[in-house]
């Protein structure tokens, strides 16, 4: 008798869980059939930005900005450093603009992101939140290498090493050409995304002290048409000009740039 209820519950719990399972798959599918826009949707939600927020007259508070990072940390780490290798990218440093952008794009399905929509409706982070969390990370100033200290000394803090090895960049150096790479970037990249790839204060993105596997994926996006790159220039067709080396080469230099 006790089996029987037993393997009852069981076959209950395993068809739930299995429909379940079919629901999140169909939301995914829904989602990603969403996620196709045209150029036009995409420069729509661009000049919407300005109209959306009032970045201007904001009234900055640092508190909150910190509260909402609790929960973009569940992702992308405490200090907006990202993780997992690019699958989480990170977000510390980037220009206030471009995440408010960024942020609204996934909400309105324009850019694929599954994981983090849920977090960013509208009724879950409201603008003016939104503005105080992207002011937040953009003021997060990553360290490019651990200070020495003597870990045997007496007065040795091991908590605030640990803090300061989390807001510390670890990029491997990628493959490629890197002599090659820096003169691509040179002349096709840095004039937007700077010098050293810092991006700059408006809407451009740094790509130094960005996950290489990350920006792979973006360029993919890019030549697939996920994504825009140049909405001054929207039927440009940048990244389809380079090779797949001459791609691995400027990633392989701009890998160099936070060192
Ligand atoms: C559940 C995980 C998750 C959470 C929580 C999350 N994100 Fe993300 N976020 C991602 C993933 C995954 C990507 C990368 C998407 C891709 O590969 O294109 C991303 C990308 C981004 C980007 C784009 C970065 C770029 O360089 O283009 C921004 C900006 C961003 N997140 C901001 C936030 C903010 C702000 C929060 C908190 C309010 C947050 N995220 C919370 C998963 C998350
Ligand atoms: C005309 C200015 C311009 C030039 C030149 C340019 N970029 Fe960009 N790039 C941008 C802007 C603006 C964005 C942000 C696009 C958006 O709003 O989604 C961007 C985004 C990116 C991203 C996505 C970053 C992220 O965090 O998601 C990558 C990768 C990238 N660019 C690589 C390159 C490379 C490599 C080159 C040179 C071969 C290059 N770009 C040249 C303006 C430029």
């Amino acid at each position: 008798m006790y089996l029987r209820l037993f393997s009852i519950f069981i076959l209950f719990g395993l068809t739930s869980a299995l429909s379940m399972s079919v629901m999140a798959q169909d939301k995914k599918e829904q989602l990603i059939e969403e996620s196709n826009y045209t150029t036009q949707d995409l420069i729509d939600v661009y000049h919407k930005i300005d109209k959306l927020f009032n970045l201007k007259e904001h009234d900055y508070d640092e508190d909150i900005g910190d509260e909402i990072n609790q929960v973009c940390a569940g992702c992308h780490e405490e200090f907006g450093m990202g993780g997992k290798d690019g699958k989480y990218p990170r977000i510390a440093g980037l220009p206030v603009k471009y995440i408010l952008e960024q942020v609204v794009l996934f909400r309105e399905r324009k850019r694929p992101n599954i994981p983090m929509l849920q977090h960013v409706e509208e009724r879950e982070l409201p603008n003016d939140e939104l503005i105080d969390v992207a002011i937040y990370l953009n003021k997060i100033k990553l360290r490019n290498r651990l200070s020495k200290v003597d870990e045997t000394a007496p007065d040795f803090d091991a908590y605030a090493r640990l803090q300061e090895a989390k807001a510390t960049l670890q990029i491997g150096l990628a493959e490629g050409d890197i002599k090659q790479g820096k003169k691509i970037y040179r002349k096709e990249c840095k004039s937007c995304h700077g010098k050293q790839g810092e991006g700059d204060d408006d809407r451009t993105p740094l790509l130094a002290g960005q996950y290489t596997r990350y920006l792979w994926h973006q360029i993919d996006m890019f030549i697939n048409g996920k994504r825009l790159h140049d909405i001054d220039d929207p039927e440009e067709e940048f990244f389809k000009s380079f090779s797949h080396e001459e791609l691995r080469d400027v990633l392989a230099y701009i890998s160099t740039l936070d060192d």
